[in-house]
């Protein structure tokens, strides 16, 4: 799951909100389908709105990959809005451009529209929404422009409350967000040309600080009458601009009253800038400079095309629906971060500048490992804007979204980004001196805040190995909660950094950090039970002990509840404002959560019998929630047992039943992580982040083939695929050489190959053997 934070509930950013008004009775505008010509093309597998109810927060509207301008229409559903539109019947409350996708979070109410049943369409780089006020809006975006047509009604009047009406449209700029958070602001609008400008500050949905946004918008297609302003006070057709002074109360915008439309039609064009209203201006002139509403979307549905064209998939025996999950979770995996290079208001380089990294504790685990694979160019290009964050915001992010800091919810796990990219060769223009200093920072120094850098409880973490539940002093200040995952996951981040120690050959760090990486055993209790009362009073539980628990400064082990925090205990009492000593987990979870050391952990868990009973029983329980992004590694870490048929097994419970097509079909907030998640789970191979390790079950597909940045494919083949039940590995072979590890490195995905699985309907001797499970740290990796 996405953060949260109950007492200060995160929203999105938004800046003028488009809306419209006009007296008109409905016109639905058909849209006509797409040819496709001789093959199919795969964008037809991509629904945007998967995700849109449930809590998945996906942003279904039209967006180029990675772009920064995104638009939609957002509707009136405070639970679920935070990526502006909800699949439901709740009313619009207008268009706006800047939003992320599948995040947490919760937003405010403005004035709404009605919309009218069965009018979304959304496909990759189109949206399209038809409203009770008559008016069908469509819409498409550059890299950082939104392009509006706004379809009227064909008729010289129209009907409003039963009273018929000149059908000229009012279109109204509304300076606002969605959470209300504006603090002043300029907005003017040109009566001759037009053009709508303006600026506000806003503050940031997960994070701190505030950030300026610019807009431009230009019309098309209808003589303009009347001009003006409007403020929470008055409409004002003499005022054409408004500023700090003026631009009182949260609902102030500009206005324009259009004459009918001969072809019935508006053209909007808004563009955006985070640096000025004049390179808002231009970055519209420049990507839009005709208004073609066609090309727009043509060259948005191409450059989604050939981001996933580096996947090709054999459809046989695969429903429409599996497809469907398939590919647009891999367009999900795209949708942010978001490339703001060029629009970075707060210092000049010449590296690139993403944005919405939101958060990396939800990305670092699936969505940057696949993209490593799938798009290594752009993974680069965000692996070096988190080295420039560090050189001039002085900590590499955990969480970062419109030009401030996010909250840090664990570790610093943007060790494990760096790490990852490290251990698969990302190279190009990545200074990795200064993305070791950024990691070393991590480790070493304690910021002033930890709450949104780096760590905390720095030096009980050198000092005693582990972040004491009452830990006194610390250098700077945070919330001293979640010293289970914390630790956890600084000694996993730890680990990380001894890799790049490692490949940058400095042998001392490599052993320091090395041995930090064990310090999850300092909070192992091998005491602690899983038993506890019910509401009866009657003892419930499991047979199963030893359990990471929160331990004192002393050196006592406190008690957290084994459960606390999953979907079957107080699931939602560990959110960032936490007292409790694990964040979105319980110690149940976390005490699976060590990638690093897996040998280690079996063995403390009783060996590989108990500890596949004990992820059995996790899975079966409901103690698993695959709706947080932490639930992925355990779907997997059967192979660590020798077992790899059995996370052939659990990944074949969760997708399609909790990863499917339908709009409900993400377990949780999104977070271009779910997406990922499932297009792993269908192409057969889990990275475990941050190494140069893929844990193998057999792909869904008969066949798929992933290109490599060296030309070559990269295939995994299924013999034998077909019979529902036919999901265990018998044998394989890599390049036509026998291969018995349940696990494979990047080179294959980087040289390519061809591994071939033949399945059979039990599970095999296949990858069981101490050689063939995937490297421990105790055991010689
Ligand atoms: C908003 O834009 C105007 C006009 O370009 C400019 O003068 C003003 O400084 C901007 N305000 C902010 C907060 O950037
Ligand atoms: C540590 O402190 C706790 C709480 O004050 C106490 O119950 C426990 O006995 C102490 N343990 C040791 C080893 O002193
Ligand atoms: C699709 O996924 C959602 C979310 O996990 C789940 O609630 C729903 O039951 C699934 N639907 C089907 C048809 O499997
Ligand atoms: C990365 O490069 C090193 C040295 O050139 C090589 O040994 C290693 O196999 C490469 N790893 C991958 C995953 O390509």
């Amino acid at each position: 799951m996405a953060p949260f934070i109950k007492s200060a509930p995160r929203s999105r950013r938004i800046v003028a909100v488009l809306a419209f008004a006009v007296l008109a009775y409905v016109l639905i505008v058909a849209l006509t389908a797409r040819s496709i010509r001789g093959h199919v093309d795969v964008l037809s597998y991509v629904d945007p709105l998967i995700g849109t109810v449930n809590g998945g927060h996906v942003f279904p509207g039209a967006t180029l990959p990675y772009g920064m301008a995104k638009a939609v229409a957002d509707a009136r559903n405070h639970a679920e809005n935070a990526a502006g539109f909800v699949s439901d019947d709740s009313h619009i409350l207008g268009f706006s451009h800047l939003h992320d996708s599948g995040t947490g979070g919760v937003l405010g109410s403005l004035r709404s529209t009605p919309r009218i049943e069965g009018s979304v369409r959304a496909r990759p780089g189109y949206f399209a929404i038809g409203l009770s006020n008559s008016v069908y809006t469509e819409m498409t975006a550059t890299a950082h422009t939104a392009l509006y047509r706004f379809n009227f009604p064909a008729s010289e009047e129209v009907e409003s409350d039963g009273v018929l009406v000149p059908n000229n449209p009012l279109v109204l700029i509304e300076l606002t967000d969605l959470a209300n958070t504006r603090t002043g602001g300029y907005l003017e609008v040109f009566p001759d040309s037009g053009r709508m400008v303006g600026n506000g500050t806003f503050r940031p949905s997960f994070g701190t600080g505030n950030y300026k946004a610019h807009f431009c918008a230009d019309f098309q297609g209808a003589v303009i009458r009347k001009s003006g302003t409007f403020t929470q006070k008055e409409v004002s057709e003499r005022t054409k601009m408004l500023d700090e002074r003026t631009l009182s109360g949260i609902s102030a915008g500009t206005w324009i009253h259009f004459a009918r439309p001969p072809n019935n039609q508006i053209m909007a064009r808004v563009g955006l800038s985070f640096m000025s209203v004049d390179q808002a201006c231009r970055n519209a002139e420049q990507e839009i400079p005709d208004f073609g509403f066609e090309a727009v979307v043509q060259a948005s549905e191409q450059a989604w095309r050939e981001k996933l064209s580096v996947v090709q998939v054999d459809p046989t025996g695969m429903s429409r629906d599996l497809l469907k999950t398939f590919w647009s979770g891999l367009y999900r995996a795209m949708l942010s971060p978001e490339d703001y290079t060029g629009e970075n208001p707060l210092w000049d380089s010449s590296e690139p500048y993403f944005d919405s990294f939101y958060c990396i504790w939800d990305s670092f685990r699936a969505q940057h490992p696949l993209l490593t694979i799938i798009d290594p160019e752009t993974q680069t290009r965000m692996v070096r804007t988190l080295i420039d964050v560090y050189k001039h915001a002085g900590k590499l992010p955990d969480c970062r979204m419109s030009f401030t800091k996010g909250y840090t919810q664990g570790g610093s796990n943007a060790d494990v980004v760096l790490a990852d990219a490290f251990v698969k060769n990302l190279t190009e223009g990545i200074d990795w001196n200064l993305g070791y200093e950024a990691v070393v920072s991590d480790a070493e120094e304690e910021p002033e805040d930890w709450t949104v850098e780096g760590r905390g409880n720095v030096e009980s973490w050198h000092k005693l190995g582990y972040i004491p539940s009452d830990d006194k002093q610390t250098f700077g200040t945070g919330p001293k909660t979640r010293s289970i995952s914390r630790t956890a996951e600084y000694a996993y981040d730890d680990f990380a950094i001894a890799l790049m120690a490692r490949g940058l050959g400095k042998t001392d760090d490599e052993k320091k950090y090395l041995w930090r990486s064990n310090n999850w055993k300092n909070l192992y209790n091998p005491e602690q039970d899983d038993q506890y009362q019910d509401e009866t009073g009657a003892m419930v539980g499991s047979k199963f002990k030893g359990f990471l628990q929160p331990r004192l400064l002393n050196g006592s082990f406190h008690y957290q509840h084994t459960r606390l925090c999953s979907p079957i205990y107080e699931q939602h009492v560990c959110y960032f404002d936490t007292r409790y000593d694990t964040y979105e987990g319980s110690p149940w979870l976390y005490t699976f959560y060590v990638p690093q050391d897996m040998a280690s952990l079996i063995s403390a868990l009783g060996g590989r019998d108990a500890f596949v009973e004990r992820l059995e029983y996790f899975h079966a329980s409901g103690i698993q929630y695959m709706g947080n992004e932490q639930g992925f590694l355990p779907t997997f870490q059967f192979h660590y047992a020798g077992r790899p048929g059995l996370s052939s097994y659990w990944v074949r419970q969760y997708v399609p039943a909790q990863f499917n097509s339908s709009i409900n079909g993400i377990p949780g907030n999104d977070d271009c992580a779910m997406g990922s998640f499932a297009a792993l789970a269908f192409m057969g191979f889990f990275p475990v982040a941050g190494q140069d390790v893929y844990l193998l079950t057999p792909p869904l597909f008969r066949e798929v083939s992933l290109r490599t940045p060296t030309g070559g494919l990269a295939t995994i083949r299924n013999i034998g695929h077909g019979p529902a039940d036919a999901i265990y590995v018998q044998s394989a072979r890599l390049n036509g050489r026998p291969y018995t590890k349940n696990w494979i490195t990047h080179d294959f995905f980087y040289n390519g190959g061809v591994l071939e699985f033949v399945l059979g309907r039990r599970e095999s001797s296949w990858g069981t053997g101490d050689e063939d499970v995937p490297p421990s740290l105790s055991t010689g990796l």
